[in-house]
């Protein structure tokens, strides 16, 4: 029996009441999430770049009851050498440049951020912290602390001292980075406000200046990572390396976990010998979902699959075609549609969702409807939902 939303609004806090799409799953298998009432929806969102292996991949579930035969929870803070920990770092240590050589387990995206922040601050001991305008990297007072618009930091303040944005893609703002900058929290891929790509060389020449400054450049791959953009981190494909990556959503394959990792000479300064001094996690690096991290990368590092994800995503933007739609741009699986000015982009989140499509807009560009499905998403799988998406902005 279906729960009542009422019902459920006031047991579980929410966020937001105003979002048009409501649904309550059921089961959620490959691109295909079912809710209670059988209907079955294709899933765009993939729960924000989490299913990139697909709903309920049978190798992930495999690992996490695998591990639950073995031990859960046992213990933090490094005094038992656990091998979920010890197998993921090195296998993911195999498929990075070899700069990036330590991992940090965390739970969230946000905690990664935090942790990275923190990691940069012991390494050089200076206050200034960057990042993009119009760019989010988590909830945490830190994280917001680096929000941009003051709609969403006056609630809060007073926040971090010593934080401001630079503009994406912008090479005059670059000079904002001197030698009191302490760290540039950056994307690969600037996704608050659609998907936009970088121009002219921006990261190699935001990498010189960081190099320049003696700056951390900490990359926040939260949502392009796991072979999202056709190869497994979006950063390899334009020509540089950051100080600190950082990780999660689709790294846990449906289970909480992110990590930081970064270059030996930064990680080692978080080993202060007391937890408090560096960053302590009671669940960071926990076993299940170690093991469920790994079986979802395996997936995601196989090269057939990386291929396949660019020509999925050339599918995308080669037949979404509509009067309503101004462009769409994207890299791999990581596409935005672009609306036209004046298109009520409610009303299309709400026609898709009838039509059996989930989506959702871009948080700093409500006119910007993602297009992101799980990477194992088959030919005949992106037509239907193209045919779904292309007869809903008819109704518009
Ligand atoms: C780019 C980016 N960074 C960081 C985060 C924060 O991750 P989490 O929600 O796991 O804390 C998000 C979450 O949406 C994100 O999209």
């Amino acid at each position: 029996m279906a729960i009542q939303l009422n019902d459920f609004r006031k047991y579980v806090a929410q966020i937001s009441e105003l979002d048009p799409i409501i649904i309550e799953p059921v089961e959620a298998e490959g691109v295909w999430v079912t809710d209670v009432n059988g209907k079955k929806y294709i899933d765009m969102l993939s729960g924000i770049c989490v299913g990139n292996a697909g709903h309920k991949n049978p190798k992930v579930v495999q690992a996490i009851k695998d591990q639950c035969d073995k031990y859960l929870h046992v213990m933090v803070y490094g005094e038992f050498i656990q091998k979920p920990q010890m197998d993921y770092a090195v296998r993911i240590k195999e498929l990075l440049p070899q700069e990036l050589t330590q991992i940090f387990y965390v739970n969230s995206g946000s905690e990664a951020i935090e942790g990275a922040v923190k990691a940069a601050k012991l390494y050089n001991k200076r206050n200034k912290i960057l990042s993009y305008t119009n760019s989010y990297h988590g909830s945490t007072i830190g994280c917001v602390s680096m929000l941009s618009d003051t709609k969403f930091r006056e609630n809060f303040l007073p926040l971090l001292p010593f934080t401001d944005n630079i503009r994406f893609n912008c090479e005059e703002d670059l000079m904002k980075i001197d030698t009191d900058t302490c760290c540039v929290v950056a994307e690969s891929i600037a996704v608050g406000e659609g998907v936009q790509l970088p121009q002219d060389d921006y990261l190699k020449k935001l990498r010189k200046r960081c190099d320049e400054t003696g700056t951390v450049l900490i990359l926040d791959e939260i949502q392009t990572g796991f072979g999202r953009t056709g190869t497994l981190f979006a950063f390899e494909q334009f020509g540089f390396v950051p100080d600190i990556l950082c990780i999660a959503k689709a790294m846990g394959g449906g289970l909480p976990i992110g990590a930081f990792i970064g270059k030996e000479e930064i990680m080692s300064k978080l080993n202060n010998h007391h937890p408090l001094i560096g960053h302590a996690t009671t669940y960071g690096g926990n076993p299940v979902c170690l093991a469920a991290a790994l079986a979802q990368l395996n997936c995601v590092a196989d090269k057939d699959l990386l291929l396949a994800v660019k020509q999925k995503g050339d599918i995308y933007r080669r037949e979404l075609k509509h009067k309503h739609i101004k462009q769409v741009t994207g890299i791999g699986l990581f596409n935005a549609i672009y609306l036209n000015d004046g298109v009520d982009w409610q009303q299309v989140l709400i026609k898709c969702f009838e039509n059996g499509i989930i989506t959702g807009t871009h948080l700093f560009n409500a006119n910007c409807i993602s297009i992101k499905p799980p990477l194992t998403i088959t030919e005949d799988e992106i037509k239907e939902s193209i045919s779904r998406i292309l007869n809903a902005l008819d109704k518009i």
